[in-house]
């Protein structure tokens, strides 16, 4: 039922943990499965990622999807990383059951939610970022649907 490689981010998470005096934090939950997903950036004065951290409280897709977003967006620059979607994160873990895919939709809002804090700590706009929400399970369904 899951690729090798939700098995290996899942068995052995790539950057857990957390980041102390963060350039920016984002928390996402889904209301609906009751998982929450943390990510802490830690961005140079460049706009690069230079480190990235997660602490996910939810299901073995939600940690394999926040081990692999983290290393789609580490050494990326903000803009590189607004790109990493749900659909990125999928893809790089070589698919994921269409009842998981929800979970790698917090894998990318968190993100977001790091970036949009980033954003407002330092008074910058991110093009092309939109304000997070806290819970994405309303907008849950759609995407299911489209894989
Ligand atoms: Fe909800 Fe995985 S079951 S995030």
């Amino acid at each position: 039922m899951y690729t090798k490689k939700v098995m290996d981010h899942f068995s052995n998470p790539r950057n857990m943990g957390e980041i102390e005096n963060p350039s920016g934090v984002g928390t996402v939950g889904n209301a609906k499965c009751g998982d929450i997903m943390r990510m802490y950036l830690d961005i140079d004065d460049d706009g690069i990622i230079q480190d990235v951290k997660f602490k996910t409280f939810g299901c073995g897709a939600a940690i394999a999807t926040s081990s692999i977003a983290t290393e789609l967006v580490k050494g990326k620059t903000v803009q590189d990383a607004l790109k990493v979607t749900n659909k990125a994160v999928v893809d790089a873990l070589d698919g994921l059951p269409p009842v998981k895919v929800h979970c790698s939709l917090l894998a990318e809002e968190a993100i977001h939610a790091a970036l949009w804090d980033y954003a407002e700590k330092n008074g910058i706009k991110i093009e092309g970022l939109e304000k997070p929400k806290d819970d994405i399970h309303e907008e849950e369904e759609d995407v299911t649907e489209s894989y």
